[in-house]
């Protein structure tokens, strides 16, 4: 018989619904962003390459983004919901805050990106959108460490 203050060894780490959450955030933002990154170094190589590729290209990868941002927002909002907000600090509320305005505004850029024939808008769209997503990473960083 085990006393009360002895638990009985674990063979391993018991998955919760907590870490089922914050993995399925990590993975969608892997996708969104690291898919972004990895597009970016290969299209200037396809354009010189497979000029003709590069919509399908484009296609296929928002077809595998977009959902990914779906359940960036879905868990990111399911975050909020676990988190007694109102007990933590004011930054910690002004930081969600930012980091939600700068979704939004990634979200803007990258349709632009997408859907705009102009190729200024084209450039600039895609520079948003990737330069919001990596601060929006690191927001979400700093939100973690500091519940
Ligand atoms: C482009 C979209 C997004 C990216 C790349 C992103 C990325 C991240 C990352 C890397 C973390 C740290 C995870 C951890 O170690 O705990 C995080 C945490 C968090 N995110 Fe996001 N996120 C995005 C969208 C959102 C949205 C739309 C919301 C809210 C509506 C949100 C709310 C949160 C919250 C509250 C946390 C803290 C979770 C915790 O540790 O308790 N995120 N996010």
């Amino acid at each position: 018989m085990l006393s009360d203050n002895k638990k009985a060894p674990r063979l391993m780490i018991s998955p919760t619904l907590d870490s089922l959450r914050i993995f399925l955030h990590l993975l969608a933002a892997a996708v969104w962003v690291g898919g972004q990154i990895v597009l970016g170094g290969l299209v200037p190589k396809l354009r010189k390459s497979h000029p003709e590729a590069l919509t399908t290209t484009a296609q296929a990868f928002a077809r595998i983004a977009w959902p990914a941002f779906a359940v960036l927002v879905i868990t990111g909002f399911w975050n909020i919901f676990d988190t007694d907000i109102t007990a933590l600090d004011t930054s910690y509320q002004v930081t969600l805050g930012i980091k939600i305005i700068l979704v939004a505004i990634g979200a803007i850029a990258t349709v632009a990106h997408s859907a705009s024939p102009d190729k200024r808008v084209k450039a600039i769209g895609g520079a948003i959108g990737l330069l919001s997503s990596l601060v929006i990473f690191y927001l979400g960083i700093l939100l973690s460490s500091a519940v």
